[in-house]
């Protein structure tokens, strides 16, 4: 073994260093395209219901009534365990033992226990079955909501249920043998046992030493968190031969996730725990708003389930409730019900079974929405979806009435011709030019479909269709975290403290129609409105759906910090260069570049900093297009 070593380590001497270089051309598509989440997953989950409360009865009165309702027709198929259901790690086989107190069709007669019955069921109800565990060795509710019922019980090592140190025997259990079809992976227990925890120095549980500290990305180890989740992975991708499993990571927006999740499972947390107040909700919505890039069909941004029936969005707030899920849907969010539907009333389960919403969130363009529009009081999204029309929604972050005005120009539609709207909660349809003025009630948020003439009538912008492009290589190199996001009082926190801080990392990131840290796209003076802004040192990915062109103008942003580092700006197609810019420096006008693509599948982008910097420069695709 030490000869074969000494022999390679010789041999890659002579051959120089072989790093291999992140911007060359991949000549493939790679975002996360296993699993089954070509359109985000649909469904109902125990937590935001029943906490650890869940039971068998409660698990499938649920899911008889999202049948019965007609919702599971409309899309809602995955009925989701969360926390609460095992009672420990058996030590003879470290098979996990389901807590038949609860789940009673578990118990099998010979003394051991099997979900498989309860997956049975759900199956043939025509549903499919998700589970839940942790990365670590223990879970969320061990840590953190210990007072809640169903913890695991026995000795520390029993109560060890997590993925950790046996991935392989855990995926395989929950999939090949319980028949499980989603699992939602959390990591409290990777975050918050170091040895100084009372939990472990009271013996109750093994010390973890932590590899996410929640509140800071530079003492989190991003790669060893990514390394563990993609372990996970691989054992779904053996166990699943069919492919039909869905991977939802619950890494609550913490180390960086945001920026590699799309590489590495189906779904994934960004923020924190959502509450059912409005305030939770914004901080929720705002910690995918800004990330339009970063999901695409096969990997969504998960601003975690919905809370439509309890708190500020029960029954008696209708107007919020709808807000929330219209949201959700522009974002392409998973619509994951957190509710207790036996006691939906009519009107909440209108709400959920809007079927002009449902299909956006499910339009198979997998386009989330891009921020036409961004501030503190109203938000515009705007969803290019696959029939060429547009959604956008008009949202009143506030609690007084609001006059908004709605133009041609936020929907990249002409203002001379005609605009038409449909109202997706009451279907009324209405026709402006130019602009219109839109009356919004105190969280209010208007959502229609459009059609319009559009600005470029024989193609879409790459900002229309960030589903199909992916920021491979973002040039981000230290991660920071993203300052835009809504602060609220936290439920449990109330004023204690010093005001939340959310350490969601991603900013610098890639984005549509602004530059990577939120301005607008301007090169030598020129203003843009339309184009990809991202660092130097980046790689884009597009996929190309049968358009002959690619065309932007190319330069360095103006808001870059440093002016010294010069950028080239390469176009390929399927792997091979079509078009190169010459060294491109801050303050030159944009420079036009574009080829013909025609019958390639795989466009790629790549902007290279020329000399080394410490600070990466921004960079601006501007009016970036593929065309007929
Ligand atoms: C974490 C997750 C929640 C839920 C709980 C269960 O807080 O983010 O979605 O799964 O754990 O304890």
């Amino acid at each position: 073994m030490r000869g074969t070593a000494i022999l390679v380590a010789a041999l890659l001497a002579t051959a120089g260093p072989a790093v291999a270089d992140p911007l060359a051309p991949a000549g493939r598509w790679s975002a996360y395209s296993h699993g089954a989440a070509t359109l985000p997953p649909m469904g109902w989950n125990s937590w935001n219901a029943f906490n650890s409360g869940i039971d068998e009865e409660k698990l499938m009165a649920s899911a008889r009534i999202i049948v019965d309702s007609g919702l599971a027709a409309k899309g809602y198929r995955y009925i989701g365990i969360d926390d609460g259901w095992w009672l420990r790690r058996n030590q003879q086989d470290g098979r996990m033992v389901v807590r038949t107190a609860t789940f009673p069709s578990a118990a099998l007669p010979d003394g051991t226990t099997s979900f498989r019955p309860l997956t049975d069921r759900l199956h043939a109800m025509g549903l499919k079955a998700g589970i839940y565990s942790d990365i670590g060795r223990n879970s969320c509710g061990q840590v953190y909501t210990s007072s809640f019922p169903n913890q695991p019980e026995g000795t520390v090592a029993e109560r060890e249920v997590g993925l950790y140190g046996h991935v392989e025997q855990d995926i395989a259990l929950y999939f090949r043998e319980w028949g499980f079809d989603l699992i939602k992976v959390d990591a409290c227990g990777i975050r918050a046992l170091p040895a100084t925890n009372p939990l472990v120095t009271s013996g109750q549980y093994r010390a973890f030493e932590p590899l996410i500290d929640a509140d800071s990305l530079g003492r989190t180890d991003i790669a060893a968190v990514r390394r563990l989740y993609e372990q996970v992975g691989a054992a779904l991708l053996k166990n699943n031969p069919d492919g039909d499993f869905v991977f939802s990571l619950c890494l609550w927006g913490s180390a960086n996730v945001r920026a590699w999740a799309k590489d590495v499972g189906n779904m994934s947390r960004t923020s924190e725990d959502i509450s059912p107040n409005w305030s939770r909700m914004l901080h929720n919505l705002d910690s995918v708003s800004r990330r339009p890039l970063y999901a695409h069909p096969g990997s969504w941004n998960d601003p975690d389930m919905l809370f439509i029936g309890s708190g500020e969005f029960d029954a008696d707030h209708l107007v919020a409730a709808r807000s929330h899920f219209a949201l959700w849907a522009m974002v392409n969010a998973p619509l994951i019900i957190g509710y207790d539907l036996r006691q939906a009333p009519p009107a909440l389960m209108e709400v959920l079974g809007n079927s002009r919403i449902i299909a956006l969130d499910q339009d198979p363009a997998g386009n989330q929405a891009v921020l036409a529009f961004d501030s503190d009081d109203v938000d515009i999204f705007v969803k290019t979806l696959s029939s060429g029309e547009k959604a956008v929604a008009i949202l009143n972050r506030t609690s007084t009435p609001i006059e908004a005005t709605l133009t041609a120009q936020h929907l990249k539609y002409r203002a001379d011709a005609d605009i038409a709207l449909t109202d997706l909660w009451t279907g009324a349809t209405s026709s402006f030019r130019g602009e219109t003025k839109l009356r919004l009630a105190p969280r209010q948020t208007l959502i229609f479909t459009s059609r319009g003439a559009r600005r470029l009538a024989d193609g879409l912008y790459l900002s229309e269709m960030p589903g199909s492009v992916n920021p491979a290589v973002d040039g981000v190199t230290a991660p920071e975290i993203e300052p835009l996001i809504h602060r609220g009082l936290l439920p449990w926190m109330g004023t204690r403290g010093t005001g939340e801080r959310a350490h969601y990392g991603g900013w610098g990131g890639a984005q549509a129609d602004s530059t990577p840290y939120g301005q607008q796209l301007s090169v030598a003076g020129q203003r843009f409105d339309t184009g990809i802004g991202v660092l130097a040192n980046s790689r884009l990915e597009v996929r190309n759906a049968g358009y002959r062109r690619f065309s932007a103008e190319v330069g360095i942003d103006d808001s870059a910090r440093t002016r010294k580092t010069p950028v080239t700006f390469a176009l390929y197609a399927d792997g091979k260069l079509l078009a190169r810019s010459r060294p491109l420096h801050w303050g030159e006008p944009p420079e036009p570049l574009s080829a013909d693509i025609t019958g390639a599948k795989l466009i790629e982008l790549i902007a290279r900093a020329e000399t080394p910097s410490d600070v990466p420069s921004p960079v601006t695709w501007a009016n970036a297009a593929l065309t007929r």
